[in-house]
């Protein structure tokens, strides 16, 4: 019928099928001179690893959780909140631009805690978001729409993918130091320095924890210096939080968002679900704006469902559901609770023991800088050679910055990685 109505009834569409092994580009082009792009840089290895079937290989590359027997399962709390969405769920309509009101309500609580001052000020409004990408999105065309020449400062380095979510809307990126290779840790003061020079109204990416990729965190004070800075030079703070748990609990995790948030007018906080939840391809996260009065933050939220609506329209529901569910329920919300933080625990044991292993496997190179990082992500610190000799000969994939996802170690494979690396690197 369709057909029918646009001019192409069955026989019509059958004889155009017949015609198509015989289209050879020369009546319609539009799409003969686009360029091949390479894979991208973080994706492109969870491809390669996928591919091998050698029963050795570690994958270090993607950010994911996986347990002792290299899996990513679902969290126990999922699985039954899970249950219960589906139980209570009487139609698949659509949600809102906005997405669940319910489950925004609860984001705002888990990242800036029960009885934060913003919580109450009318100053602060949340849209659900398809992940931490979508939310870091919609932050970064709601820049656009209010301040179209705004110039966006990243960390040095930061997630490869900041740089397209953030740039692809037209706004300009410029990076300030933050790792010093030769401690491990925070190039705090070169940070300081560079983000003091910085024009008035200029937006800052932070990583609120578990640096991506790095590892390498500010701590509280570092936060509290950094606030000083930001409301001199009147910055507008940008908070990307995707590893809430992750690295020393939920509360230690939010600090800097939680500080930021209770002492400055405008704050913008992107936050995903999918490592602290593994929900990974439900696509769940959040986009948090603190606007200096109540008139600004219903400004801001008509903007954000606009810019949804001609994006993606409405987020999916199931993931948020699922958090809801988890987060305003007790006993769910104990159970996701103790399974968050023996992820974390898991985490630093691996941590100490990469360390421990490499020191035996290469003891030249000192590793214990790993140890004192904190959530998925280390640089191994090797050249693009040797991440490729890893890679290729090794089966060890990691990324080409030689940024290896720690939670992907298991303890059985940890000796391998070591002495794969102690090989390439020289023991
Ligand atoms: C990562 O950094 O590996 C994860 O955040 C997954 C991704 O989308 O890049």
């Amino acid at each position: 019928m369709d057909g029918e109505r646009h001019g192409f009834g069955e026989a019509q569409c059958a004889c155009k099928l017949d015609l198509l092994p015989q289209f050879r580009g020369e009546e319609i082009d539009v799409l003969e001179h686009l360029d091949r792009l390479p894979p991208d840089p973080i994706l492109g290895v969870m491809a390669a690893f996928r591919a091998d079937s050698d029963p050795h290989k570690v994958d270090l590359g993607v950010g994911v959780f996986r347990d002792d027997a290299g899996e990513t399962p679902v969290m126990k709390a999922v699985r039954e909140a899970e249950r219960q969405v589906l139980a209570r769920q009487t139609t698949k309509t659509y949600v809102a631009a906005v997405g669940n009101a319910g489950f925004n309500e609860a984001m705002e609580r888990l990242v800036l805690g029960q009885g934060h001052a913003a919580l109450g000020s009318g100053r602060l409004r949340t849209i659900q978001a398809p992940g931490g990408c979508g939310a870091l999105r919609l932050g970064a065309e709601l820049i656009r729409a209010a301040a179209p020449d705004a110039v966006v400062h990243v960390s040095t380095p930061t997630w490869a993918n900041h740089v397209p979510l953030l740039s692809n809307c037209g706004l300009r990126l410029e990076r300030y130091p933050y790792f010093d290779p030769a401690t491990g840790g925070v190039a705090f003061e070169a940070m300081l320095g560079a983000l003091d020079r910085l024009p008035p109204r200029s937006v800052v990416l932070l990583h609120a924890s578990c640096h991506n990729p790095t590892g390498a965190d500010l701590e509280d004070g570092q936060w509290r210096e950094l606030l000083g800075l930001v409301r001199r030079r009147s910055l507008l703070p940008f908070i990307d939080i995707a590893y809430q748990g992750l690295g020393r609990g939920l509360a230690e995790d939010a600090y800097g968002p939680r500080l930021f948030c209770a002492e400055l007018p405008e704050v913008l906080v992107a936050v995903s679900c999918s490592k602290n939840f593994g929900l990974y391809r439900e696509r769940t996260g959040a986009l948090h704006v603190l606007s200096a009065a109540p008139a600004a933050a219903d400004a801001a939220v008509s903007q954000l469902m606009r810019i949804a609506r001609g994006l993606y329209s409405m987020p999916p529901d199931h993931g948020a559901a699922i958090v809801h569910a988890i987060l305003t329920e007790e006993r769910l919300r104990g159970s996701w609770e103790g399974e968050l933080e023996a992820m974390r625990i898991r985490i630093q044991q691996l941590r100490t023991a990469a360390v421990q292993r490499l020191a035996a496997a290469c003891p030249r190179k000192d590793f214990g800088y790993i140890a004192r990082q904190r959530g998925m992500f280390s640089y191994l610190g090797v050249d693009v050679q040797a991440v490729r000799e890893l890679r290729e000969r090794h089966h060890v994939y990691l990324m080409d910055d030689s940024r290896i996802n720690v939670a992907g170690l298991r303890l059985d494979n940890i000796g391998y990685f070591a002495e794969a690396v102690g090989k390439v690197v020289g023991a």
